[in-house]
C-alpha cells in the first residue's frame, strides 16, 4: 500500500473542502492511503466527512513549537488532535523560507505532535544550488539530523520524511525517477546510521508530481508515498491519480 499525500496549502474555503472532501470520499477506491492536508478551518469539514472512512486521513499543514499560552495566532498539537487531525505536515519550505522555520524550531514541532499521538510528514529538500554544488545529501542529512534529534527510535513509524527538492516544488522540474530513489535510498541508510537498520520510515517524494509521473516514482523501491500540491487542487485529478498507482 502507498501513502498519497494532498497538501491544499492555502487553498478551499470550508464550502470549498466540503465539495472537494465530499467528491474524494464517494470516489475514491480506498486502495491506497490518502490523507488529507487541509487548511485549519477547513478541519473541522475534513473530520466530519472523512472520519471512519477507510485509509482517508485527515491531516493538518502546519502545527506551534510550543504547547499553548501567549502565541497570538497560533495553533497547538492538542487543538489539532481534538479538531481531528491524524497528521501533520512539519518543516515544509515555503514554511522554512518564508516564515523561517529553522531546524530546533521543527524539532520542537515533531516533539509536539508525537505527545499529541500525531502523524508528522516531515519535509526535506535541496535548493537548486545544493544540488548543482552536490551537496544533496549533506544537506538532507542536517536537516534529517536536526528534525529528530532526542526521538526514540520507536517513534519513527509516526514520521514520513518527504523528500521535496525545493527547485522541484511548483515548477514542473523533477528529479529522474532513478535519482529520487537514490535519495530515498540514502535517507534510509541516514536513519539506520543514527537510530538502527530496524528503525522504521516511510519515504515519500513531492515537487511537480502529476498524473503523468506519479506512477513512476511510486515504481521506485524506496519510495512509499507522494507529496501532491498542485495536482491535488483538482478532486477529480487526484482521483485518477489515486486510481492509475500500479498500472
Ligand atoms: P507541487 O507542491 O506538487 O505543486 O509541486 C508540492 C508541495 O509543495 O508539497
Amino acid at each position: 500500500m502507498k501513502t498519497i499525500i494532498a497538501n491544499i496549502k492555502m487553498n478551499q474555503t470550508p464550502s470549498e473542502s466540503k465539495d472537494y472532501l465530499m467528491t474524494i470520499a464517494s470516489k475514491n477506491d480506498e486502495r491506497n492511503e490518502l490523507i488529507v492536508c487541509l487548511p485549519f478551518t477547513s478541519l473541522s469539514v475534513g473530520e466530519f466527512l472523512l472520519k471512519g472512512k477507510n485509509n482517508l486521513k485527515l491531516g493538518a499543514q502546519n502545527i506551534c513549537d510550543e504547547e499553548k499560552g501567549a502565541f497570538t495566532g497560533e495553533i497547538s498539537g492538542a487543538m489539532l488532535r481534538d479538531a481531528g487531525a491524524d497528521y501533520v505536515i512539519v518543516g515544509h519550505s515555503e514554511r522554512r523560507s518564508k516564515f523561517r522555520e529553522n531546524g530546533r524550531s521543527i524539532n520542537k514541532k515533531i516533539k509536539i505532535a508525537l505527545k499529541n499521538r500525531l502523524g508528522i510528514i516531515l519535509c526535506v529538500g535541496e535548493s537548486l544550488t545544493e544540488k548543482n554544488t552536490s551537496k544533496t545529501n549533506e544537506v538532507l542529512k542536517n536537516q534529517i539530523e536536526e528534525a529528530l534529534k532526542g526521538l526514540y527510535e520507536n517513534e519513527l513509524e509516526n514520521i514520513i520524511i518527504a523528500y521535496e527538492p525545493i527547485w522541484a516544488i511548483g515548477s514542473g522540474k523533477t528529479p529522474l525517477a532513478k535519482e529520487i530513489d537514490q535519495v530515498a535510498k540514502y535517507i534510509k541508510k541516514v536513519i539506520s546510521e543514527d537510530f538502527s537498520n530496524k528503525a522504521v520510515t516511510r519515504i515519500a517524494y513531492g515537487g511537480s508530481v502529476n498524473l503523468k509521473n506519479a506512477n513512476s516514482f511510486l515504481k521506485c523501491k524506496n519510495i512509499d508515498g507522494l507529496l501532491i500540491g498542485s495536482a491535488c487542487l483538482d478532486p477529480n485529478n487526484l482521483l485518477q491519480i489515486l486510481s492509475s498507482i500500479g498500472e
